[in-house]
């Protein structure tokens, strides 16, 4: 059902942002790998997306526990771990739903094993490029078919022995990294991969907490085959997420916002670097670790925004958060110019096309280009109904623009923000932004 959102008259008070999807995925995924025991994960990401990491890998014979969190906090879990060779041929084919990380992750898992595994996906899916997690796994020696030549999921994994790789990436992608390092763990030889820029760090920081030995000298890693070591993760609160409140505080005219447990890996975390080269009053409060990973509040206040050139080796950095970028970027005094993000074109929609549809809807002066947009700022945000073309980012950065706009906006279809965000209406109404 279509929801409606109106610009309530102040937006202030407290958010916990809910755990963070990249680490949950390898969370689950790590830990199943491991050889020494059962790990306890806590504040879960309650996504669609990870509960496709949870089922699949229980379909490969993994003994996973979820129990629901309370007072916003995410599900506890624990999973025994089977070893590196202890998973089990599933049924049946594996689903993958909605996410690239799913299945470009567990598709080095599945690479090289004596079992026969399919892995698909919805049609979002369905649509996005395998060939760059396939190419190299074949390179090491797995067998893998696959529509148009295996570069389109179903993927069908054979097995095959696997060999050390040296490896250059031709995109900035964690997804494609943490691939080859996953297969990189039982290969024969050590798997050297080196990446274009960087980009997030999450599977790397796992693995040294689990013993892996990984080395890393500015944009290349070095893997020696290893065995997991299982740990317990607490998870943090994820800055993707989190963003979407951050640019809510920060464009709203009458808003103080405090973001609780936001995960700050700086390999995550160049939407605040970006805001804050924008004009964003926005402070990081008590900063602290948890589980390996830097963790802070964020506190926003409405602010001014200037417009500003993205572009470059931050924009892995801040990926996800485009599509809501876009709309601080309409309400920033003067041009915000958006390069070297054609990775925008292959996410769970084409995001640079989704974006620039419903802003040039509103009326915000937009210009598409083949990696980025030209964004004239400093007009006001229309309404209007938009569809987010089932795209959870798209769904929250409209309800975003909603909260911010002049007029009211309406999403078409904004169940789909489940894929990584279950809570975000709910909060959008605890706001006094759900008109509708
Ligand atoms: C992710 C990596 C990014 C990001 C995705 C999650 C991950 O994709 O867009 O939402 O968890 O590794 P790419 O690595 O393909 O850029």
């Amino acid at each position: 059902m279509p929801v409606t959102v109106a610009r309530p008259r102040e937006l202030r008070g407290e958010i916990i942002a809910p755990g963070d999807k990249s680490v949950s995925h390898r969370a689950i995924m790590l830990n199943a790998l491991s050889h020494t025991g059962t790990a306890r994960i806590t504040n879960f990401s309650p996504g669609a997306d990870c509960t496709s990491t949870v089922e699949i890998f229980r379909a490969l014979g993994v003994d996973i526990a979820r129990e629901s969190g309370r007072d916003g906090m995410g599900d506890s879990l624990t999973v025994r771990g089977v070893g590196l060779n202890g998973l089990q041929e599933p049924a049946d084919v594996l689903d993958a739903g909605n996410s690239g990380t799913t299945t470009r992750l567990t598709s080095g898992i599945l690479a090289g094993r004596n079992i026969v595994t399919i892995l698909t996906g919805d049609d979002s899916l369905k649509s996005r490029p395998m060939g760059r997690v396939v190419d190299p796994l074949r390179k090491m020696g797995a067998e893998i078919t696959g529509r148009a030549g295996g570069t389109l999921a179903p993927l069908v994994f054979y097995g095959g022995s696997l060999k050390g790789t040296s490896y250059q990436m031709p995109v900035a992608s964690a997804q494609l990294k943490s691939c080859l390092l996953l297969a990189g763990l039982r290969a024969d030889g050590v798997t050297s991969i080196t990446q274009p820029a960087e980009s997030r760090d999450h599977t790397e920081r796992m693995f040294s907490a689990m013993g892996v030995k990984l080395a890393k000298n500015g944009l290349e890693l070095t893997l020696e085959p290893s065995d997991l070591e299982t740990v317990d993760i607490e998870i943090p609160g994820d800055i993707s997420s989190a963003a979407f409140w951050m640019i809510a505080g920060i464009c709203h005219p009458n808003a103080e916002l405090l973001v609780r447990n936001v995960g700050i890996n700086p390999t995550r975390a160049g939407i605040i670097t970006l805001l804050q080269q924008m004009g964003a009053d926005l402070k990081l409060v008590d900063q602290r670790e948890v589980a390996g990973e830097p963790v802070a509040d964020v506190l926003v206040k409405s602010s001014q925004l200037k417009g500003v050139e993205l572009s470059g080796d931050i924009v892995p950095l801040l990926i996800d958060e485009i599509p809501v970028i876009a709309v601080a970027a309409a309400l920033a005094e003067g041009t915000t110019t958006i390069r070297d993000a054609a990775e925008l074109r292959v996410k769970e929609s084409d995001r640079i096309s989704a974006s620039v549809s419903w802003m040039k809807g509103a009326g915000i002066d937009v210009t598409a280009t083949d990696d980025g947009m030209v964004v004239i700022g400093g007009g006001s945000i229309g309404g209007g109904q938009f569809q987010s073309y089932d795209d959870h980012r798209l769904a929250m950065s409209l309800g975003i623009a909603g909260l911010v706009s002049d007029e009211p906006i309406t999403i078409l279809d904004p169940d789909v923000a489940g894929i990584s965000y279950p809570g975000f209406w709910k909060t959008v109404e605890r706001f006094g932004g759900l008109v509708g």
